[in-house]
């Protein structure tokens, strides 16, 4: 299976760090947002992966590139490990790029990439979740397609005052986390909403969502084309559609500040060098 990971978004909630630089390139301690996104799906067994860029994003495609006068000076230097490590990212995946033209949703983002599909299931990723501990997020996504055939999203309860950030499912628990989802709403307000299960940034959508998109594109004038769109044009003609839930320790929305934040002490007190000095330190604040 191929991954989608639109990163075409212009990071405006993390200006003005964003100015300049994409907001899947910021770090959490040393490695940037899109690499932990970028091992997730590996791991999950993905091997090709279409990013969907723009313009200012180029040092995103740099970065999954190798860098031969970095590489030679560090290896002259000696440091060969660093070097075995830059390596190992370019050769994570076979990565290709393509680009949104214009910021018309994630919808869009998808239709850009779907020439590169051939009536295939596809996992979507976007750049800003990254999910932490022992369970591959995207791998159980599909196992949960391969039991259904039909598309599946990550679920994660918010608290009410937060669903207006979302899509939001009415849907039923039919397995220890899995769902079957009969609903979805894009960020409804609390008053409105189905449920508090959100729908974050993995899914695996099916072909047919693919051909639902393609009929709703392109969106009419000055507005976006939403994924949800599609999700929900699936379900009002009968197809199914199926949700895998994620504890809220497992999972941060690094387009948030405060996620952002959580998740640098998350992988600062794993860090193999500082762990230590940082829980120490941690420790000797007033909290
Ligand atoms: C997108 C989706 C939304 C989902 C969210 C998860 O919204 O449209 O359904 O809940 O990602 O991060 P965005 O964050 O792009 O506004």
């Amino acid at each position: 299976m191929k991954a989608i990971v639109p990163v075409a978004g212009l990071g405006t909630r993390f200006l003005p760090a964003t100015k300049t630089q994409p907001k899947e390139m910021l770090p959490l301690v040393d490695t940037p947002v899109i690499q932990y996104v970028v091992e997730e799906i590996v791991r999950s067994g993905i091997k090709n992966i279409i990013f969907v860029t723009t313009r200012h994003k180029k040092c995103l495609e740099d970065y999954f590139d190798s860098h031969f006068e970095l590489e030679s000076a560090l290896e002259m230097s000696g440091k060969s490990e660093t070097v075995r490590e830059l390596r190992r990212i370019v050769k994570l995946a076979h990565f290709s790029f393509v680009r949104q033209h214009a910021p018309l949703g994630n919808g869009d983002a998808i239709v850009s990439a779907a020439h590169l599909l051939h009536d295939e299931p596809v996992v979507v990723a976007f750049g800003d979740d990254i999910f932490v501990g022992r369970e591959l997020v995207t791998k159980k996504l599909i196992e949960v397609y391969r039991a259904y055939h039909a598309p599946v999203c990550v679920l994660k309860k918010v608290p009410r005052s937060k669903v207006h950030q979302y899509g939001i499912v009415r849907a039923k628990k039919i397995g220890a986390a899995t769902y079957q989802i009969f609903d979805i709403v894009e960020k409804p307000s609390a008053k409105n909403a189905p449920s508090n299960l959100a729908v974050f940034g993995r899914y695996v959508l099916t072909p047919q969502i693919i051909d639902y998109l393609r009929e709703l594109h392109p969106p009419s004038r000055n507005k976006e084309l939403g994924l949800t769109e599609a999700l929900r044009l699936n379900l009002r003609r009968g197809g199914s559609f199926y949700g895998w839930e994620v504890s809220p320790q497992a999972h941060f929305d690094c387009g948030s500040k405060i996620d952002f934040l959580k998740a640098t002490v998350y992988f600062g007190l794993k860090h193999r060098e500082l762990k230590h000095e940082f829980r120490s330190h941690l420790r000797s604040l007033e909290l």
